[in-house]
């Protein structure tokens, strides 16, 4: 496999020669990138002698560029692995600067990047660097723990970098597990090769006056985990969002909606021409009978309040009723007897599939995880708790396994 290591400013830049000797030893090929600060603290050379390769530090040099341009380096690398990675490495790759060799590299790959954390334990421990650490996990970065001690600085605390054993032992596995997944990538795009999908997710709202709404705490998360990794397998997708804080590769045909009538009349326009919906929104229910235009003032003699609420179409089981339907699946969101609920609403929506979840328990709504038990009329298969990105790859696979998809 082809490492590229990239070397930021930190005392524990002298560990990083041992981490290219056991790379090199497990047969491994290491490109090193040091960055400025990291130069103060080691010598180019030492990284050259163990590596058998010339150290890149610059972006704009003639001689280095010649060899491999940088361009060409994020995309020869399997895995990045950059350790010491500095307080300060971490809010650039947050912020995407390109202002060095590194950070250009990181920003102009599609290859997994590791961290391994080095520096003073309050500098860990500070929300900022909390912060940047949390996003950038989130947008798939996978980061260490620092480990717990000394410090050279002299304190104690968390924030030095892992041993080299522990990052080397790390790496080969995560490399493992992305090749695994490269390879169930590779083997399930034929299946949604040029598929169309149109996809709901989020809530909906439904206004009772200029500043007031009834809503719910769906966050969409799992619906744009669904269109994201469709598309990523050659979906043409589209997606139906209600309001949602969440963004989307611009490649997907995004509409956004705020009400459960304006979530059905853009079904309505797009269901025709799909081979799949998927109905992951939440629409509410129901919608207040009036909307009122003016902010709904507090009567002072009034203790209780009535709303009177109409029923909103139920979009799902629209499309499921319609003769040139595509294959239809629903989701069934509860706190109890998940299973029983899903198997009767998959009925009653004359619905093809049915994803069930319960929610609450750190699952559903708001959370990171999600373990859906996907229910057809044949077959009921329950998914391990895992993200809503790896939900949603065990979703379409299970779709393409069926024979009258
Ligand atoms: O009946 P329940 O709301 O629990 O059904 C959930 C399923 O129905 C979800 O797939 C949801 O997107 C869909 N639904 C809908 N229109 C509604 C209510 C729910 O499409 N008005």
């Amino acid at each position: 496999m082809k490492i590229l290591l990239g070397v930021t400013g930190g005392i524990a830049a002298y560990k990083s020669l041992e981490l290219v000797r056991l790379f090199m030893k497990a047969g491994h090929q290491v490109q090193v990138v040091m960055t400025a600060g990291a130069k103060e603290f080691i010598q180019p050379l030492s990284f050259q002698a163990l590596s058998g390769n010339p150290v890149r530090d610059q972006l704009f040099d003639e001689n280095q560029e010649a060899g491999m341009g940088h361009i060409e380096l994020a995309r020869w690398a399997d895995l990045i692995v950059i350790a010491p990675c500095s307080a300060e490495t971490l809010a650039k790759l947050r912020m995407g600067r390109a202002d060095d060799l590194l950070m250009t590299l990181c920003l102009a790959t599609d290859r997994p990047i590791m961290l391994a954390p080095a520096m003073n334990r309050l500098m860990w421990s500070n929300a900022a660097t909390q912060e940047n650490v949390a996003l950038l996990q989130q947008r798939g970065f996978e980061i260490l723990t620092p480990a717990e001690g000394e410090q050279a600085c002299g304190e104690v605390g968390a924030g030095r970098m892992p041993e080299p054993e522990t990052i080397f032992s790390q790496a080969e596995r995560y490399l493992d597990a992305q090749q695994k997944n490269a390879q169930a990538w590779a083997e399930l795009h034929p299946s949604w090769q040029g598929k169309r999908l149109l996809i709901t997710a989020g809530p909906t709202f439904e206004d009772l006056d200029p500043v007031r709404f009834i809503g719910n705490r769906s966050s969409g998360k799992m619906g744009f985990a669904i269109a994201e990794v469709a598309h990523k397998l050659g979906a043409q997708v589209t997606l139906i969002a209600g309001p949602v804080s969440l963004s989307c590769s611009p490649d997907i045909s995004r509409l956004d909606v705020r009400s459960a009538q304006q979530m059905f009349e853009a079904v309505q326009s797009h269901y025709a021409q799909q081979d799949v919906f998927i109905s992951a929104a939440a629409v509410a229910d129901f919608r207040p009978a009036n909307q009122s235009n003016q902010k709904i003032k507090k009567r002072t003699d009034q203790d209780l309040m009535s709303l009177q609420l109409v029923k909103n179409p139920d979009i799902v089981a629209w499309v499921a009723e319609q003769a040139n339907k595509p294959f239809v699946v629903g989701f069934a969101a509860e706190t109890e007897n998940v299973l029983d609920y899903a198997q009767s609403k998959l009925k009653r929506k004359q619905l093809d599939m049915i994803c069930a979840n319960q929610v609450g328990k750190n699952l559903g709504f708001e959370s990171e995880q999600n373990a859906l038990t996907l229910v057809t009329r044949d077959a009921v298969e329950a998914l391990m708790i895992s993200s809503k990105k790896q939900q949603a790859f065990e979703l379409l696979k299970f779709l393409a396994s069926l024979h009258s998809f």
